[in-house]
């Protein structure tokens, strides 16, 4: 999608479609009080019939409205005048977008963002404006027979600000945001494609043509053959009961001489059955989405790539099926992991970890400054935080704090959970150094804790997106998080940011 940045007034702002919004209590926002003028109080009217609501989530079509030069105008609700934030902007947008479902304009540009927004810069208004426009537009039809043209047809979002002391800010945002939609369209495509087409190989492809796209950008593919020789036997027990071939992805940014890398490691269990922990049958085609991980992580490096941020970040994705048979790993079987370390493997479902936990040490490799683990780890996780906020554990209570912030930035929002010992100790088995798993109480802490046993000396952080990575029901689909939290850090990072006028 692309973009464009522009200081004209509302009612004389020519193309496709301006989205303007009112408030609940029926009063026009700026640009739509402009509107107002300019077409002889047609707005004031509608609201007063009570045509046209302030409601967040309603927004209505007016086609050639008279004064306006563009040819047809959404009136979004804002909602509350004194709540209008990110989260009612993006709302508004996305409900501006489907209120454009079936008609063929080919650019929107917003006003919203004129509203009063708070202590949000132009840099996040036209990054979220471009963010949401681009998430509402998303559609998943590659296994449909029919393949229909996306309706609305948007290819051009404009962002209007209030002068041109703005727009330096609002590009730079704009330009982020086209590369998190990228991003987040390919963790969508990647999750929601079926585990027969994306397998571990599909996987690893990918990442070889981005490699081969993106500047800067390359990536290296391992087989089962050197993940033995490494001795990543920890990753293998969980690949052994399928006959498709585990991989291990590694692709890696250079953008910054020699600076320590960020590591990025995403869980790529392109489906998980549980294996011979078998899990209940109701709902278990949503284990194609345990690779959501893995895809996130591979989509943000490609973003960085894509931005061509002065920073060095390594992306690792073990990736492979979850499936029991003859071959599959028994509960109780013990394993030798490539740090040394043994693992009862308790429960044969708790495999993320498993194939985490030798990607981890085997990111030890790369020196890094920091590393991140994002996986769909625990069904526990779901209960603790719901669908709404990624469960983030550290054993550095300020890389904790940096990704929460960055979560809240970008409106991809996560929650610093506690890793005390005594959760540790729920992993004790009698007969290796620990088992895989810590029964039922404290589940996604005493999985960030197994994890935790990889990477001591490391400044590390685990985020759990097993809430987060995709909607069920009814807007089933892949969600394209945490890209944005993981985006914003490094951005951060990076020192990318423009400075806060
Ligand atoms: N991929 C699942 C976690 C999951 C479950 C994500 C439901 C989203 C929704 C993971 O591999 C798993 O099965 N975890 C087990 C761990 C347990 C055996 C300790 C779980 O959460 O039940
Ligand atoms: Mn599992
Ligand atoms: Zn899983």
């Amino acid at each position: 999608m692309d973009h464009y940045i522009t200081t004209s007034r509302a009612a004389r702002r020519s193309g496709g479609c301006l989205v303007v919004g009112i408030y609940e209590d029926g009063r026009p926002g700026e640009a739509a009080a402009e509107v107002d003028a300019a077409s002889d109080g047609l707005i004031r009217r509608l609201v007063r019939a009570g045509d046209l609501s302030g409601e967040l989530g309603d927004a209505r079509l007016l086609p050639q409205v008279p004064g306006v030069r563009a040819q047809r105008i959404v009136v979004a609700g804002l909602g509350k005048r004194d709540g209008f934030g990110v989260a009612a902007l993006r709302q508004a947008l996305e409900a501006a977008v489907n209120a454009l479902k079936g008609s063929t304009t080919g650019d929107l540009v917003s006003y919203l963002g004129l509203e009063p927004l708070g202590s949000v810069t132009p840099y996040y208004v036209a990054r979220h404006t471009v963010e949401a426009v681009g998430n509402a537009v998303y559609t998943f039809d590659e296994m449909k027979s029919e393949r229909k043209k996306p309706r609305p047809p948007l290819e051009k979002v404009g962002i209007a600000v209030r002068d041109a002391s703005e727009r330096a800010a609002a590009e730079t945002g704009a330009r982020h945001a086209e590369a998190i939609v990228t991003a987040m369209s390919l963790v969508k495509d990647l999750g929601n494609l079926p585990a027969n087409v994306c397998t571990p190989a599909y996987l690893a492809r990918t990442a070889q043509r981005l490699a081969r796209e993106l500047p800067g950008l390359s990536a290296r593919v391992l087989g089962e053959a050197e993940m033995k020789r490494l001795g990543m036997n920890s990753l293998l027990s969980v690949t052994a009961g399928t006959e498709e071939p585990a991989k291990l992805i590694v692709m890696q940014y250079k953008g910054a001489g020699r600076g320590q890398p960020v590591v990025l490691v995403g869980k790529g269990i392109t489906f998980d059955t549980g294996g011979l922990s078998l899990k209940p049958g109701p709902g278990m085609d949503e284990m194609k989405y345990d690779m959501c991980g893995g895809a996130s992580v591979i989509a943000t490096i490609s973003a960085i790539a894509r931005l061509e941020l002065p920073i060095n970040v390594v992306a690792i994705v073990p990736t492979c099926e979850n499936l029991p048979s003859g071959k599959a790993t028994r509960p109780g079987d013990i394993v030798r992991s490539m740090s040394g370390q043994t693992i009862e493997i308790l429960n044969t479902d708790a495999e993320g970890r498993l194939i985490l936990c030798d990607a981890l040490t085997y990111a030890r490799r790369f020196k890094p400054a920091v590393v991140v683990d994002v996986a769909t780890l625990t069904g526990a996780c779901v209960i603790a935080l719901g669908h709404h906020l990624t469960a983030i554990m550290s054993n550095r209570d300020e890389l904790a704090s940096s990704l929460a912030e960055a979560g809240l930035a970008s409106w991809d929002r996560g929650w610093h959970m506690p890793m005390a010992e005594e959760y540790e100790r729920q992993l004790q088995s009698n007969f290796a150094d620990f088992a895989n798993v810590g029964g039922r109480e404290g589940g996604a802490i005493t999985a960030a804790c197994f994890l935790g046993k990889f990477t001591k000396g490391l400044d590390w952080a685990h985020l759990d997106i097993a809430g987060t990575a995709w909607r069920t029901g009814q807007k089933k689909g892949a969600t394209g998080r945490p890209v944005p939290m993981l985006t914003e850090f490094l951005l951060r990072r990076a020192g990318a940011l423009p400075d806060r006028p």
